[in-house]
Parts: C-alpha cells; sequence; structure tokens
C-alpha cells in the first residue's frame, strides 16, 4: 500500500494533489505533524488537517513528531485521524498513550527512528496496529534512505510474525521507485513516499507506478 506524504506537496495548489490521491485511489494519505522540538522542523497543526479532510474520503495516516503528544491526540482524532503513530521517547508513559490513541477507535502506530532498537516492541507489540521504521533521521522531506533500515525491516517482520501478525509495517524516508522494491522484499506492507510523489510532475502517475510495483 502507498501513503504519500503531503509535507511535499504544493500548498498553494493542495486541491490538486489532493485530486490526484483521489484519482489514483491512494491507500492512505501521509501527514506529518512537526512542532519544531522533538524535530527541527514545523509543519502545521490539528486545524489544517481538519480542513484537508474535506477534500479526500482517503484515510489519514497522521505521523506525530510532536513533544508530549498526549496533550494534542482528542484533537486530531476530531480532526479526522484514522491512524496515530506517535515516537516512544517523545512521551513520559508510553502504555498510558498508546491506550489513549485506542480509547478513541483509532488505528495506533509506533515510529522507531534509524538509530533505535526494536527492543520498546517487547511490552507494546501486542497493542499495535502498525510499526513506523523511520528510513531517514524524522524532520525533513527528501533525504536519502538508510540503508540499515532493511535489515530493521526484516527483523521488525519476525517480531510481528511471532507476537502479532496483524500488525503492518510502514516505512518512511527516502523511498522512491528505484528502492521499493527492495523495501517490500524486506517485509514493508505501507510505503510513504513524499518528494518521489509530490515532487514529480504527475503525483497520479507516481502513485499509479508505487501501486504498479506492488502489484496492487
Ligand atoms: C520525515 C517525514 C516523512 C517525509 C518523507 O520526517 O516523516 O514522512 O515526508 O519524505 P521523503 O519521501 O521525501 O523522504
Ligand atoms: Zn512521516
Amino acid at each position: 500500500m502507498i501513503s504519500p506524504s503531503i509535507l511535499s506537496a504544493d500548498f498553494t495548489n493542495i486541491k490538486k494533489d489532493f485530486d490526484a490521491m483521489n484519482s489514483a485511489k491512494s491507500h492512505f494519505v501521509h501527514v506529518d505533524i512537526m512542532d519544531g522540538n522533538y524535530v527541527p522542523n514545523i509543519s502545521f497543526g490539528p486545524s489544517i488537517v481538519s480542513q484537508l479532510k474535506k477534500l479526500t474520503d482517503i484515510p489519514f495516516d497522521v505521523h506525530l513528531m510532536i513533544e508530549n503528544p498526549e496533550n494534542y491526540i482528542e484533537d486530531f482524532v476530531k480532526a479526522g485521524a484514522d491512524i496515530i503513530t506517535i515516537h516512544p521517547d517523545s512521551t513520559k508513559h508510553l502504555n498510558r498513550t498508546i491506550n489513549l490513541i485506542k480509547s478513541y477507535g483509532v488505528d495506533v502506530g509506533l515510529a522507531i527512528n534509524p538509530a533505535e532498537s526494536l527492543d520498546v516492541l517487547d511490552y507494546t507489540i501486542e497493542d499495535l496496529n502498525l510499526i513506523l521504521i523511520m528510513s531517514v533521521n524524522p524532520g525533513f522531506g527528501g533525504q536519502s534512505f538508510i540503508k540499515s533500515s532493511l535489515r530493521k525491516i526484516e527483523e521488525t517482520k519476525k517480531i510481528i510474525n511471532e507476537k502479532n501478525p496483524r500488525c503492518k509495517i510502514e516505512v518512511d524516508g527516502g523511498i522512491k521507485l528505484s528502492n521499493a522494491k527492495e523495501v517490500l522484499d524486506a517485509g514493508a506492507d505501507i510505503l510513504v513516499a513524499g518528494s518521489a510523489i509530490f515532487g514529480q510532475d504527475s503525483p497520479e502517475d507516481e502513485i499509479n507506478k508505487f501501486k504498479e510495483l506492488m502489484n496492487i
């Protein structure tokens, strides 16, 4: 499945990019929320998300790169988030925040940064719908894929098979048509792509090319 990251979309004509996702029948819209604190960049907040929600019926895959995300879960649920992914080191009581997200009936994801180990899954995996393997350091679009992510995806797949086979693996950062195949072969279910889709002349064609590569 494909989850285009609108961080790289054209915000002077955002409807055009949503029309492209609608016509290509994208599986998700990946929405990167940055607070200038957890990551060295600022994007946008829940009021923008609720406006964008009016442009599509595609599920919103909301990636929170913010400190203390527990304070904003309700806002993002009300804004229309269908999946909410948090970073373990952004919240003091991870189990409590995971349960808070679940209490709203939305899916919950946990993001793992490039230098972080998978140990955090030991006591969280049963509760997760999604594991987001970061294949770049979070904060910016257009960075290069970090190779060691492939091994991490394979290891995550093993843990999932053993402990929670319904949990999905999403991979975020530096995904292009040229490396998508090896990321899928390693075990990814959902690919996030920002610049590889919205940096091109026809985002619709690029989404379709990713879908063809996945045979869907
Ligand atoms: C990075 C974000 C990504 C970013 C990906 O912190 O989480 O979702 O938009 O952009 P590309 O696909 O250009 O690497
Ligand atoms: Zn992201």
